[in-house]
């Protein structure tokens, strides 16, 4: 990495880095360039005892980039963006604190990128704890980018012209039970997306793209696809790609969207676990390799 004037300390060797700043200095705007090259080196920052409230964390976020805001219908590209107010979004599973989206959020329980359905996916995402679970509720991030890096050369050849279908059913299915055939088919309405399954980013490097909204492999077999899918979900979700935060009152985490998967770990629904987060627009379209970024 190029020399930074902000100091950071690695938590794992392939993923995530503790930053040593504070929030005035945060707010300040200074080291916004240099977060940005740690981010996306590191895939994910924690800053802790940042204690910020939704004003200053909308405020850090625009210092970082395109502060995403909720729209409360379907964009261009068919898919609804909720960032809540203002761009601050309450992530919980209670219904009484986030009453229209409580149910979708069940499929954070499982790895996933935000956004695979839009044309340009989110950059990066600020999170912090207003109310923390007592037991669980540990969020687990893991690079795409080092899971891509260790492939061996022959199945990153295999790899680069494969496009996934990422889909609304696929990625909240999983993680419920009762699901009702009306809500079935809102999920259905949802348009899907095709996508690379390596992202070649403008800045050279590559990464996979996963998640488990990725259904199945364009023209592949259901059942090749399925078994690839798998194999390379857990080939990136293994221990030495992820880390695994465990939350302290104050924390502010800031990941990489675009070359990590994130989810969060069950927890106690009667502890109301609530966090607030704020989402930067996306910079650039999954290009696949081989492809010109301009025309994708
Ligand atoms: C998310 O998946 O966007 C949130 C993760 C969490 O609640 O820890």
């Amino acid at each position: 990495m190029p020399e930074l004037k902000l100091k950071h300390i690695p938590l794992t060797p392939r993923i995530g880095s503790q930053l040593d700043i504070g929030r005035d200095e945060l707010l300040s705007g200074d080291y916004a360039a240099d977060i940005r090259k740690i981010l996306v080196e590191r895939g994910v920052v924690v800053i802790r005892d940042a204690h910020v409230d939704d004003d200053q964390l909308r405020h850090i976020a625009a210092t970082l980039g395109e502060v995403r805001l909720g729209q409360s219908k379907r964009g261009a590209d068919g898919v609804t963006l909720n960032e809540g107010e203002g761009g601050v979004l309450k992530v919980s599973l209670d219904p009484e604190i986030n009453p229209q989206y409580a149910r979708f959020l069940l499929g954070n329980h499982l790895w996933h990128m935000d956004g695979p359905y839009e044309a340009i996916p989110p950059f990066a995402t600020l999170f912090t704890p207003y109310r923390m679970a007592n037991v669980g509720g540990d969020t687990l991030f893991a690079s795409t980018y080092a899971a891509y890096e260790d492939l061996p050369e022959e199945e990153k050849d295999f790899l680069a012209p494969l496009r996934a279908v990422h889909t609304m059913p696929a990625s909240l299915f999983p993680s419920m039970r009762n699901v009702t055939p009306e809500e079935f088919a809102v999920w259905h309405s949802y348009p899907q997306a095709v996508r690379p399954l390596v992202w070649h980013h403008k800045s050279g490097r590559k990464s996979l793209v996963l998640g488990s909204a990725a259904a199945w492999i364009e023209g592949m077999h259901p059942a090749e696809s399925h078994d690839l899918l798998q194999r390379l979900t857990l080939h990136a979700t293994q221990d030495k790609y992820v880390y695994r935060h465990k939350w302290q009152a104050g924390d502010l985490a800031i990941w990489d969207n675009t070359g990590a998967l994130h989810r969060v770990m069950p927890y106690d629904l009667a502890s109301k676990r609530e966090y607030h987060r704020c989402t930067l627009n996306g910079e650039e379209p999954i290009t696949a390799v081989g492809r010109d970024h301009a025309v994708n």
